[in-house]
């Protein structure tokens, strides 16, 4: 499909295509142009329908309009001009009758239609369709446009979508395309396809565009903006706060922004409004990922829209989180933080879990003091909720939002720690330690992280096997066995890495996708950091029970594997008798 010019070529003899008889012709690798005789003139066209790649030759033609026999979407037979949206124009092909042959001039076959496609995706991204989507990634993709610019238009769309449909609950969007994208670089052809679709389809619907914000007059310096949103966080103000993020972004200020939305994020009046730190990491990423040029407007509304939330009036407990907290930032603020890696986790681990608001937060408190690295505290908050994942009952209600909530917001607190700094991520530790508090219900027995669960092998004769039986299991929704298994699987020493991969392409396949992919993606990075602690199997056991709890079995595949045949410019028939 790429940087090939190709000339004249003879495809037929004039008496292969009689009227009313198309002929299809097979060109390149596995390319089909169809060939048709309409009054004595014989037209060229490629035969994959550009709605959904059905053979044209399949189809009918009448008053010089050729319509594919599937969705009935039609086309100029002579210019290839579709009359629909959602669909390509057809490519056609210049013919030359030379004696009793015809030959056709398949010319410049180098992608030209990314503009075309983007329009596509577009439309695809307002419809809601999933395989307008799916297809116009595929031809992007295929077209060798670099996934950053097809992400680069999802997000655009994001930044309008996000303001027209459901404000800072777009916190949601922003966490599978920023989780859509990682989970899709670790995988390739239509696995990545997938990923990329999926986080696609989470932000597509409505996108209107804004009334423009302008700045603030000046005089205005960085302080006072800072400080004011600060207050505006504390009062709930949020589009006070979105012209004070844009007033500094016009001054020059931008590096500063994203530590100061941190560093709202886990102020006390947000204990238990776990997704609040979460998404603004997301976002902070997103910023990162694709530069303040493209992001700025989202960052701006959302942004403000997640610092400027105004939180329920507290309960008995939250509040007395909220005033725990506000009673031990003072001692916080003037430690030395980050001075040793050496720390009694288990008994950490027991007050965290031990139902007990006050010593949760005291244990919290003193570790810090104690100047624990923070990378340190993280990573074992990181897997105790991967350890509550593994053992949390499944009779009842699991609790797999809540958990996987514990699991992601203390992930992200190594982003809170890199951008807003020690002092962010030593106060998000506390929103973790909230979130475990509040999570008592699910009732989940504690235990020490130093143990290891059980030494116990899988019975199988190698890794292959392993990876079967497991992914087996998963797909028969058997909660009940997956986690022994995984378990029994690493025991063996068998690669975890691979397994989280199998694991995620089997989910991708699945139309719960999308809700898993931040807990994937999690899970992807995190087994690293935890690459020798004795918890680290608790981290695939936890996902295993998750996606295999919550899936749902409607199958992914249909579109992504259409998607890609279409991009390699296959007609669905062909494809299926192959
Ligand atoms: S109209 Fe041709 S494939 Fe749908």
């Amino acid at each position: 499909m790429k940087n090939k010019v190709l000339g004249w070529v003879k495809v037929a003899e004039l008496s292969e295509v009689p009227e009313g008889q198309p002929k299809a012709i097979k060109m390149g690798e596995g390319r089909s142009i169809a060939l048709f005789n309409e009054d004595g003139k014989i037209y060229a066209t490629d035969n994959q329908c550009p709605h959904m790649g059905y053979p044209l030759t399949r189809g009918t033609i009448r008053n010089g309009i050729l319509t594919c026999d599937w969705h009935r979407r039609s086309f100029d037979l002579e210019g290839g001009g579709c009359f629909h949206v959602e669909c390509d124009d057809l490519r056609t092909f210049p013919v030359d009758i030379r004696g009793d042959e015809i030959w056709i001039e398949p010319g410049d076959m180098t992608y030209r239609r990314a503009e075309e496609h983007k329009k596509l995706l577009r439309e695809g991204l307002l419809s809601e369709d999933r395989w307008t989507m799916s297809k116009a990634i595929a031809l992007l993709l295929k077209g060798g446009v670099p996934e950053e610019e097809v992400m680069g238009a999802i997000l655009e769309h994001v930044a309008r979508h996000i303001p027209s449909a459901h404000g800072s609950e777009g916190g949601e969007d922003v966490s599978k395309l920023i989780n859509g994208l990682r989970v899709g670089s670790r995988y390739e052809g239509e696995d990545r396809l997938i990923a990329v679709t999926t986080a696609a389809c989470s932000a597509a619907g409505e996108a209107r565009q804004r009334l423009e914000v302008v700045p603030l007059p000046e005089p205005v310096t960085w302080e006072k903006i800072s400080r004011w949103v600060r207050i505006f966080s504390y009062e709930g103000q949020a589009g006070r706060i979105e012209r004070c993020l844009f007033t500094a972004y016009h001054k020059g200020d931008e590096d500063k922004l994203r530590p100061l939305l941190f560093e709202c994020s886990v102020e006390p009046n947000f204990i238990d409004n776990p997704q609040i730190p979460l998404y603004v990491s997301y976002l902070s990423e997103v910023v990162d990922e694709f530069g303040w040029d493209r992001t700025a407007d989202l960052f701006f509304y959302l942004g403000a829209d997640l610092v400027g939330h105004h939180p329920a009036d507290p309960e008995r407990y939250r509040r007395d989180a909220i005033n725990l907290m506000k009673e031990m930032l003072p001692s916080i603020e003037s430690t030395a933080l980050e001075r040793t890696n050496k720390f009694d986790e288990d008994a950490f681990v027991e007050a965290l879990t031990s139902v007990n608001l006050q010593r949760s937060f005291e244990e919290v408190q003193a570790v810090i003091a104690d100047g624990v690295k923070l990378d340190r505290v993280i990573t074992t908050l990181v897997l105790l909720a991967a350890d509550r994942m593994a053992n949390t009952p499944v009779n009842v209600d699991a609790g797999w939002w809540n958990l996987t909530m514990e699991l992601n917001l203390a992930s992200s607190l190594r982003s809170a720690q890199q951008i807003g700094g020690n002092l962010v991520a030593a106060k998000g530790l506390f929103h973790v330690a909230w979130q475990i508090f509040a999570d008592r219900w699910i009732n989940i027995t504690s235990r020490p992280l130093s143990e290891p669960l059980s030494d116990e092998k899988l019975n199988v004769a190698n890794e292959d096997e392993g990876i079967k039986l497991i992914i087996g299991t998963i797909e028969s929704l058997n909660v009940q066995d997956v986690g022994p298994q995984v378990l029994g699987y690493l025991n063996s020493g068998y690669s975890g890495e691979r397994l989280i991969k199998e694991i995620g392409h089997s989910v991708l396949w699945d139309d719960t996708g999308s809700e898993v992919l931040p807990t994937l993606r999690t899970v992807f990075e995190e087994w690293q950091h935890a690459e020798g602690h004795p918890a680290q199997p608790q981290l695939l056991v936890g996902l295993a029970r998750y996606v295999t709890d919550i899936r749902s079995n409607t199958d992914n595949k249909s579109a992504a594997t259409t998607a890609m045949n279409f991009a390699e410019g296959r007609t669905t028939i062909e494809v299926f008798e192959e």
